[in-house]
């Protein structure tokens, strides 16, 4: 009877203790939001076009500062100074890029080319010598050789990823090739074809980033484990990783800002840049998302949506048709019921337009070709995720946990056995979806990927070809999952 008693108190206590310590956040993060700059114009990153680039280009990574509440100066990342997040590059198929990173943190980092089919030297991750130290440079050699796409680019250093993540290191990167010269989408960049960063944030309540303060965070960038604070910050309540609630989803590092556009067709690039989460995006004037691209390649045929989802670490470009639309008329961008972006029409004139089309005009964009026609017969590596561990095991530099041969078809079965959901991401891979829970697909329904999200109980099954030789590493896109060690290294040999 004691005992009962005692672990009725003890219950009580917590539950107290927990709801108390979620008021107190919740009303915090509220109050916070209040403060953030709201409706400025959304800041676009510049774009350096890599074809035209004649001398090889420095990326800096450096300790900056960046006002997201008005006055209030918060220590954020970025490249190139910016402030917050990286520049935009542009670059072709059958370029040759060689960005030299020069570390200016106090902490290692590297550079990692997300979604990028790269040799591992240059993949910013696996290799041992990938880490960059404060001061050092390091010169990466990219051979751009896959289709357009909507790619990016942040630090993949062991036990910093997901703090400097975080704090601002990412930027896009927009490849094109033959078949975006020859579709006629919008392409003025800025204009009608503009990045979407889209963060899932906590602000304290002095408007700095809720990552890494307060000693939630140890300066190694690993995360105490004990620490329930640091747990709800970085993982949205603590146990759901898919939810951005109690976040603020900030657009290129603005909350809520506006773009003014003409009335006409607006291709969006869209990167889920959060640590963790996915998120529901649709209109608010019911006006459709026609997705065109996913992670790493066109769609074969547009698709016409009233809403999408996007998981971090994802890219899909899409296209608003705003040809009906009227001088002052708005189209917000809602991701998870938050506005994060408002379209403001300024001009509606029908003449000397860049690209008048209509989104009906375009439903054939580039074919998909499989590897191979799947069969169901093929052998498969087996990658089962659960808590903080693949396969059973946690990250371990010392490992070689897969090998693959270049340019050899495989099928990877991604089995989420955990009570979360996970984002599986591997390096130098564009694959395509055959299998959900046993059941075939089509994998022109899904595109080309890179980051795929498996849900609690589910699993999903790929074809994928790597084309690069070196050491590559596998993870979940969740960046504190990453971080307890859902990750692994495989190689990729001749
Ligand atoms: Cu976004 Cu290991 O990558
Ligand atoms: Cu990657
Ligand atoms: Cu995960």
């Amino acid at each position: 009877m004691k005992s009962i008693k005692v672990i009725a108190l003890i219950f009580v206590s917590v539950v107290v203790g927990a709801v108390v310590t979620f008021g107190v956040m919740y009303l915090m993060n509220n109050k916070t939001v209040d403060m953030i700059r709201n409706n400025e114009e959304l800041f676009i990153p510049e774009l350096i076009d890599v074809s035209s680039l004649d001398e090889d280009f420095i990326i800096t990574a450096d300790k900056t500062e960046f006002e997201f509440v008005e006055g209030f100066k918060t220590d954020v990342l970025s490249y190139n100074e910016q402030g917050y997040l990286g520049k935009t590059f542009k670059m072709r198929k059958g370029d040759t890029f060689n960005p030299i990173l020069m570390n200016n943190l106090d902490e290692a980092t590297t550079l990692h080319w997300h979604g990028l089919e790269t040799n591992g030297m240059s993949d910013g991750a696996a290799e041992p010598n990938a880490r960059v130290y404060p001061g050092e440079e390091k010169t990466y050699n990219l051979e751009i050789s896959q289709a357009a796409a909507t790619i990016w680019y942040h630090p993949h250093a062991l036990g910093t990823t997901a703090s400097q993540a975080y704090k601002g290191l990412a930027g896009m990167i927009i490849i094109e090739d033959e078949y975006s010269d020859s579709l006629d989408l919008p392409d003025i960049y800025g204009v009608n074809d503009i990045p979407l960063v889209l963060q899932a944030k906590k602000f304290d309540e002095n408007g700095n980033l809720a990552y890494g303060h307060h000693g939630m965070m140890g300066g190694t960038g690993m995360m105490n484990r004990s620490n329930m604070m640091g747990m709800m910050f970085e993982d949205g309540d603590g146990s759901n990783q898919s939810t951005t609630s109690g976040f603020t989803i900030m657009s290129n590092g603005f909350y809520i800002p506006y773009k003014e556009v003409r009335s006409e067709v607006i291709r969006l690039r869209l990167l889920n840049g959060s640590n963790h989460g996915i998120m529901d995006i649709s209109t608010d004037t019911n006006d459709k998302i026609n997705v065109i691209a996913t992670d790493v390649g066109f769609l074969e045929n547009s698709q016409e949506k009233d809403f999408m989802e996007i998981a971090a670490g994802e890219r899909y470009e899409i296209l608003i048709d705003l040809t009906s639309k009227e001088i002052g008329d708005e189209v917000n961008i809602i991701a998870n019921g938050q506005q994060v972006l408002t379209l403001k029409i300024n001009d509606d004139t029908d003449d000397d337009f860049d690209k008048p089309f209509t989104t009906n005009m375009i439903s054939t964009l580039a074919p998909i070709l499989m590897y191979e026609e799947y069969t169901g017969q093929a052998t498969t590596n087996t990658f089962v995720l659960d808590n903080d561990q693949i396969n059973g095991k946690q990250f371990s530099m010392n490992t070689i946990d897969e090998t693959f041969t270049k340019n050899q078809i495989y099928y990877l079965e991604i089995d989420n056995i955990s009570n979360k959901h996970h984002s599986f991401h591997p390096h130098n891979a564009r694959f395509l979806i055959v299998e959900i829970d046993g059941e075939k697909v089509d994998p022109k329904d899904f595109g080309w990927k890179d980051t795929v999200y498996v849900r609690e109980g589910h699993k999903v099954k790929v074809q994928v070809m790597f084309k690069h030789t070196g050491l590559f590493m596998y993870h979940c896109h969740i960046l504190s999952h990453e971080e307890r060690g859902m990750m692994g290294r495989f190689e990729v040999i001749d």
